[in-house]
């Protein structure tokens, strides 16, 4: 996914800005490019593929002396990786870098081409530059011309802009990706789409609110509608990189909102579904899905499995890797294998993923880490654009493989024409609300942590409920085990009385999930059941559950999908703040490792 940084200050700009790009290339990008402003003239360059590339080509070029700079790394959305491709995008006299997308590029685009304005690149983000020429061209105040341009953008965007109309000057914009400005005791002031380039460079940081519009330059700094909030920045490395949170588990809960928007950005769009990696005829030849993976991934591939079949009425079966690999599993090769993996490296799934490939099976990976062994396997793939995970207990990893496995059911039902136009656009209209669900909700979390007191003893947990939210069930009590220690297992609400349900006794904490949108009725008696032999009930539902000791009430939505994202929220803080009270290393739980690269 794009990055971007920006420098003002007096110290070497190229070096500045090529550094602060190389913490961001974990994102994966296929193209960088920087902006440099010293003397009222601007240099500028761009190079396809890694960060050496533009080393390489800016090598005979270093600045002295105060000077301001731009840079980005870019994911291709828009039009190829190729260098007219790659920002800064340049105007006649501005260059512009942009992470997100315009929604409304295309109408911009035309207006001004009618004007007479040429048009270098493919992308949606070179309108910027060009607008806000022509802004400036009726409007001699700059930062004026600039809001005006920014005031006629839809979508997403974290936008910087230079002009050599305003020497010394950054301009810069957010809404719906994210944008962080900060400064140091020296006076330089630094720009970055994510902490990590500003560690050990700024001491103090302000995270932009979306709708921030503002200017800055080593004298000034002037945003609307409000001023920024700066807070310190740890000078160490680990500190800094959590951001003010107590673990990376809490801040990765917490970057679901905007590592989501990144997982959607040109793939969501407005009435479509849109995948550059997968080509019109990728399902031609294929009638069954069969999906492998293993823990929290295996409980996405287990989520969408309901969504294939519901959605895009192909057959599905999950298989969890370990299992796969031994089983001599019939293959045929009708059937498009996809693997599910946040590291790209788990041994289980790859090797089941080399099995797949080796009977010449279509193979699909949905998988975090860009170049892991998994994606150069697979014949294709979907990054899910969490960026770096660092907390063992996964969290914005399975958002976005959901998320992204949610997306696909939808490709796959257009290209199947297994559901109507308008129930598909339905269902896109619901999608774009997931960030938003996924918006820090403080009340949420206190509620978690008061309750979590309650918690810390008892024989066991069961988590239970119905369809999408039995795997999301499973991964309660995963989250949960992995970091408290405690015995936990996730239920179908209807198998409870098949067994499990013997164990209950007021030491037994159901844990259940009850949305509205889907078998409340049924999921309600299997909870009366439970709770007519004394087992305690915490209710996890929009509504208030009479025979519940517990409630965590959630936001009232009327689409499953915006339930279940809601309720995987409270699933991670409840299981953090269990484990935090019973004093665990929530980012390191014994026996653990992120990635597990032997059977
Ligand atoms: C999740 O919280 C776990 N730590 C673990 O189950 C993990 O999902 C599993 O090991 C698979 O890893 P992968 O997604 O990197 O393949």
């Amino acid at each position: 996914m794009c990055g971007i940084v920006g420098y003002i200050g007096e110290r070497e700009i190229k070096n500045r800005l090529v550094d602060g790009l190389r913490e961001l290339e974990y994102r994966g990008y296929d193209s960088a490019g920087i902006a440099v402003m010293q003397n009222g003239r601007i240099d500028s360059f761009k190079a396809v593929g890694k960060l050496s590339n533009l080393e390489e080509k800016t090598k005979e070029y270093s600045t002295e002396g105060l000077g301001v700079g731009i840079g980005h790394t870019r994911w291709a959305t828009h039009g190829k990786p190729t260098e007219l491709n790659a920002h800064p995008h340049m105007g006649e006299y501005s260059y512009v870098v942009h992470n997100g997308i315009i929604e409304n590029y295309r109408e911009i685009k035309e207006k001004l081409e009618s004007e007479g304005v040429t048009f270098l690149s493919q992308t949606d983000t070179e309108v910027i530059v060009h607008l806000f020429e022509a802004e400036a061209e009726k409007e001699e105040d700059l930062f004026k011309a600039f809001k005006a341009t920014i005031e006629q953008l839809d979508g997403a965007y974290a936008v910087l802009l230079v002009t050599q109309k305003a020497p010394d000057t950054i301009f810069f914009a957010r809404k719906g990706s994210p944008m962080i400005l900060g400064r140091n005791r020296k006076g330089e002031i630094f720009f970055a789409s994510s902490d990590a380039p500003l560690i050990g460079e700024a001491d103090e940081v302000a995270y932009m609110e979306d709708g921030t519009v503002g200017y800055v330059t080593p004298k000034s700094l002037y945003t609307e509608p409000q001023e920024l909030l700066f807070v310190p920045l740890a000078g160490d490395k680990m500190t800094a990189q959590k951001g003010g949170y107590r673990f990376f588990m809490e801040k990765e809960i917490y970057e679901q909102y905007d590592v989501m928007s990144d997982t959607m950005i040109g793939r969501v769009l407005d009435n479509d579904i849109y995948f550059e990696e997968i080509d019109e005829k990728f399902l031609e030849g294929v009638s069954r899905i069969k999906l492998c993976a293993c823990g929290t991934s295996y409980h996405a591939a287990l989520t969408s499995s309901y969504l294939f079949e519901r959605i895009s009425k192909i057959p599905v079966n999950v298989e969890i890797a370990s299992e796969f690999r031994y089983k001599d599993p019939l293959l045929t090769d009708d059937t498009l294998f996809i693997v599910i993996s946040q590291s790209g490296e788990t041994a289980d799934t790859l090797e089941a993923l080399k099995m797949a490939k080796d009977a010449g099976l279509k193979t699909l990976a949905i998988c975090n880490v860009d170049n892991s062994s998994i994606v150069r396997l697979a014949d294709t793939t979907l990054l899910t654009r969490a960026g770096i995970e660092k907390g063992v207990a996964s969290t914005k990893a399975f958002a976005t493989q959901v998320m992204v496995l949610w997306m696909l059911s939808l490709f796959f039902a257009k290209q199947r024409k297994s559901m109507d136009e308008s129930a598909i656009k339905e269902e896109i209209r619901f999608m774009h609300y997931v960030p938003k669900v996924l918006q820090k909700s403080l009340e949420v979390h206190e509620k978690c942590k008061r309750l979590s007191k309650r918690y810390l003893h008892g024989h066991g947990f069961f988590f239970i409920g119905r369809d999408i939210f039995f795997p999301l069930a499973l991964e309660g009590a995963l989250k949960l085990k992995e970091i408290s220690y405690l015995h936990a297992e996730g239920y179908p609400a209807g198998e409870m009385k098949h067994g499990p349900i013997a164990l209950a006794d007021a030491e037994l904490f159901t844990i259940a999930l009850m949305p509205k949108t889907l078998l409340y009725d049924k999921t309600k008696s299997n909870v009366e059941e439970l709770s007519a032999r004394d087992s305690t009930i915490l209710s996890i539902s929009p509504d208030l559950f009479d025979l519940a000791d517990d409630f965590i009430l959630t936001h009232p939505h009327n689409h499953p999908m915006l339930e279940f994202f809601e309720m995987m929220v409270v699933e991670q803080l409840l299981a953090m703040e269990i484990a935090i009270r019973l004093g665990n290393d929530v980012d390191m739980p014994r026996n653990l490792a992120k990635s597990v690269t032997v059977e």
